[in-house]
């Protein structure tokens, strides 16, 4: 088991944020976690990557508390966290260099990783110069780039428009399938978490808790337009408006 959370309790103040959160996901899973804004989706990510504490519970990634900082993890954000004053190719290098890598490789672990997005092409652009989608194909690169076991990946593709999110989504499931690495998406939409996941689990809010864990076996390449898809889509939304 590459992730487990048992009995995970937040509160900010005196508002309990999420209660009492038990989740085991497996090594190489693709996970979303949806449900309603402000259930507590985005704490509940930073406490798996250990930039929050939570107040009860625990978390283990292969049975030890995970750290943003081994190079374990790689979190990526709804909006790009790219430096403007860095190229693309010294935006990867930042992140390889706070995690010690050897200064030779840097070179080639900035192709192979670029390559993989589709941006080869584009080492020496500065963000401004990108569209959403290829700053958010840079971002994904910038944590691939140092090989970290599971992925948080906050709304990556939320402020993108419904093409460039399709293609994102594609390339996603490429990469995963390629890599097996152990994904947790938070997503609010349900046609996404339908299109990318293994494993649905839906949140309830107030305070933040697992209402229900989904699995989905539909064949990929998936087919938004699928009688299944859209059937799954269905019962995943009257779960989350019961
Ligand atoms: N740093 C913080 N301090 C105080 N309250 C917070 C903080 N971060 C989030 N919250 C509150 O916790 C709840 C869950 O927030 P969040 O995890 O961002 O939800 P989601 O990502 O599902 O929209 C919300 O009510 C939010 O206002
Ligand atoms: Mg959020």
């Amino acid at each position: 088991m590459a992730l487990i959370l048992r009995g995970v309790t937040h509160q900010f103040g005196d508002a309990k944020v999420l209660e009492n959160l038990d989740l085991q996901v497996e090594e190489g899973c693709f996970c979303c976690v949806v449900g309603p804004s402000g259930c507590g989706k985005s704490t509940l990510l930073r406490i798996i990557a250990g930039l929050y504490q939570p107040i009860g519970g625990e978390v283990l990634l292969d049975d030890a508390p995970p750290s943003l900082e081994k190079g374990e993890i790689g979190f990526v954000f709804q909006e790009d966290a790219l430096f403007p004053w860095y190229t693309v190719e010294q935006n990867i290098k930042f992140g390889l260099k706070a995690r010690n890598f050897d200064k030779e490789m840097w070179d080639d672990i900035i192709q192979y990783n670029l390559e993989k997005v589709g941006l080869a092409e584009y080492k020496r652009y500065y963000p401004r110069q990108l569209s959403g989608g290829m700053k958010q194909r840079v971002a994904i690169a910038r944590v691939l780039a140092y090989n970290p076991k599971l992925l948080l990946m906050d709304e990556p593709f939320a402020s993108l428009d419904s093409i460039n999110r399709n293609m994102l989504q594609a390339d996603l499931i490429d990469l995963w399938s390629r890599e097996k690495k152990t994904i947790i998406f938070v997503t609010h939409n349900i046609d996404e978490a339908v299109f990318l996941a293994e494993r649905v689990v839906i949140m309830g809010h107030k305070p933040g808790r697992i209402k229900r864990i989904v699995d989905i076996d539909l064949p990929r390449p998936r087919n938004r337009t699928d009688s299944n898809f859209c059937r799954t889509r269905r019962s995943i939304l009257e779960i989350i408006e019961s």
